[in-house]
């Protein structure tokens, strides 16, 4: 079951982005900062305050297993850019225990689902390039690739 979270699921919620950061301490330790400090785990909180983003979560057997951190995210037109309006998904994540049984598909079905009942036809996020596991994931449930971030050492 997926459904939008209640103020006391968030603790578990932390304990999944924790496991989530983690995955990304391990794979870039020279871009995210290791340990999951106070202010990181207090950010649950300013998301659940603020009006355009949501936290959802996966139940399996009354246990939170995976969650989202969504935003619904308008962008007004720029010397570049045409307006767009996009639903954004900056977090996301399933505990170790329960991969490899279907949750993170049934978070995304939600996730579009409500995307159609708010009339945003684009969802749209960015993941890590180590993360190959979860690019395989985005992949098996229709996300493409539509923009790149590339880099060069110096030396
Ligand atoms: C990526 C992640 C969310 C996938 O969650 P999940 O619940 O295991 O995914 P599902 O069971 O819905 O997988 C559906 C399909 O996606 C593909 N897939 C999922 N994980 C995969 C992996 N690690 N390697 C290769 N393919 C994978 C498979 O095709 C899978 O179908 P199958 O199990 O029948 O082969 C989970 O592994 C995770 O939380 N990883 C760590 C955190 C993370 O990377 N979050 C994303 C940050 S951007």
């Amino acid at each position: 079951m997926v459904r939008f979270a209640k103020i006391e699921d968030l603790e578990r919620v932390n304990e999944l982005r924790k496991i989530v950061n983690d995955v990304h301490v391990e794979g870039r330790p020279d871009i995210f900062k290791a340990g999951f400090h106070d202010e990181l785990r207090d950010f649950i909180y300013d998301i659940w305050d603020t009006e355009n983003k949501d936290i959802i979560v996966a139940e399996r057997n009354g246990v939170i297993c995976g969650f989202a951190c969504v935003q619904y995210v308008s962008k007004p037109e720029s010397p570049f850019m045409n307006a767009r309006t996009f639903y954004d998904v900056d977090e996301f994540g399933v505990d170790t225990a329960f991969r490899r049984q279907g949750v993170a598909t049934e978070l995304i079905a939600f996730i579009r689902e409500d995307a159609k009942k708010r009339g945003i036809d684009r969802i749209e996020l960015n993941m890590w390039e180590f993360n190959q596991g979860a690019l395989a994931f985005y992949e098996s449930v229709g996300f493409q690739t539509y923009r790149r971030y590339m880099e060069l050492g110096s030396d």
